[in-house]
């Protein structure tokens, strides 16, 4: 089977790093015999910069641009932990590796539209959304 995981951000920071959280998402997944594509969100630190970022005027093109930024530094680290590289565009997320790990992937959108929109290129069984936030 074949699963897409939208990580959300304040899943994996909410203000503290949830280690224990990525310790246990890797035991699971070498564990399991299925694949999965791992859209990691931007979350309170993409808020944040966005908030900092509107006060300043920026332009909201640019404020997407800081909200990926966030997500990426969130993938990078969700990839290093499971040992994976992170796919940087979406001819590398949907190469149907057993575990990928991404990003936020196009200007204006957010990280649960990326992940529905991959699970539709690869034909994925199901779409897990992780997330705290309403
Ligand atoms: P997120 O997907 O992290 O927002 O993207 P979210 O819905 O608040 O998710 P959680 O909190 O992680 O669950 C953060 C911002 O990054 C930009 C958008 O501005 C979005 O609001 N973004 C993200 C994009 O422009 N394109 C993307 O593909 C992903």
């Amino acid at each position: 089977m074949k699963y897409v995981i939208s990580l959300g951000g304040s899943i994996i920071n909410a203000g503290i790093i949830d280690v224990k959280l990525l310790k246990d998402l890797k035991i699971i997944l070498e564990k399991s015999k299925h694949e999965y594509v791992i859209v990691c969100g931007g979350g309170k630190i993409a808020r944040d910069y966005i908030t900092a970022g509107k006060e300043l005027n920026v332009p909201s093109v640019r404020l997407d641009e800081i909200g990926m930024a966030a997500t990426c530094l969130n993938a990078e680290l969700v990839s290093a932990t499971l040992g994976v590289r992170r796919a940087k565009n979406i001819d590398e997320a949907v190469k149907n590796d057993k575990i990928t790990v991404t990003n936020g992937l196009f200007p204006g959108v957010t990280t649960d539209f990326d992940a529905v929109a991959i699970a539709g290129i690869i034909q994925a069984d199901a779409v897990i959304n992780l997330s705290n936030v309403e």
